[in-house]
């Protein structure tokens, strides 16, 4: 059965979308059957990957029980990949069930065997989507920049989190957090370095040995649809990538 890994955290443009891109060309690289899973309407991951959404079955599809997530399934430059499209965006209006927090953890379950890791990435904001992807994930990981309003963030992310797995996951775990863009020679990154390493240890959660340094191939390798490490296998960014998927591994993810 997948490991389902949610990418997840409620701040805008810190680097979900290029983690479960990233993440997802790595664990392709190693072998591994890997599906990616666009929850954001804004779609930045599909573009990302070279998928299709025109005309296409997407996640807004599967969500509404019109087609079944095979169906919707596609092969990418990068990994099989079950795209989004805008109309996502009226979900939350569209679905007002009691259960529909259930929605994509049901739609995956079928072909939960045909994969060895499913990457999750969500929009910004902790909304409907966001909440299927935590029902349906067994792992989160918390992209974050370090600075003093995305640590702060955090808090509010683990209560949500805490409140999913009370709820309606019980086996979700966060795989912990990552910085990102993350630039070790400034005294500002190093000082607050030391503040998300105590705002994780408050919160019992892994802050992950591995940072994402700031490296444009990342940005372009997505803006050219191509399989990062195929396209740039020794930046800095795919090395990093590699590095956390490793640490990941080495922690049972
Ligand atoms: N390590 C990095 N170095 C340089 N640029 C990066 C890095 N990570 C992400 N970016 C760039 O920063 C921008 C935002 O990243 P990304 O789209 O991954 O964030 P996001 O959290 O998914 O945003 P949103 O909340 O809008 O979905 C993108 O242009 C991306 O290419
Ligand atoms: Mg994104």
């Amino acid at each position: 059965m997948a490991k389902i890994i949610a990418v997840l955290t409620q701040k805008g443009g810190v680097g979900k979308t290029t983690t479960a891109y990233a993440l997802s060309s790595v664990y392709h690289s190693k072998g591994y059957r890997v599906l990616a899973v666009d929850m954001d309407p804004q779609h930045n991951l599909s573009l990302g990957m070279g998928g299709e959404w025109e005309e296409r079955a997407t996640i807004y599809h599967v969500l509404k029980n019109e087609v079944s997530a095979r169906f919707a399934v596609q092969r990418t430059a990068v990994t099989d990949l079950i795209p989004s499209t805008t109309t996502l965006s009226g979900i939350e209006l569209e679905f007002t069930g009691r259960d529909r927090q259930f929605l994509l953890k049901r739609a995956l379950e079928p072909i939960e065997g045909n994969y060895d890791y499913m990457f999750i990435d969500c929009p910004p904001g902790l909304g409907i989507l966001s909440t299927n992807a935590l029902v349906a994930a067994n792992y989160v990981i918390i992209p974050t920049l370090s600075d003093l309003y995305s640590l702060q963030g955090l808090v509010e992310l683990y209560e949500t989190i805490s409140f999913v797995k009370g709820q309606d996951n019980p086996s979700l775990e966060i795989a912990g957090v990552l910085l990102a863009r993350y630039d070790g020679r400034t005294k500002l990154a190093r000082e607050l370095l030391g503040t998300a390493q105590m705002v994780c240890e408050n919160l019992n959660i892994h802050l992950f040995k591995t940072k994402i340094r700031s490296c444009i191939t990342l940005t372009e390798a997505q803006n050219m649809q191509c399989d990062l490490l195929k396209y740039a296998r020794y930046s800095n960014g795919a090395l990093d990538y590699t590095a956390l998927a490793n640490e990941m591994i080495s922690r049972g993810v």
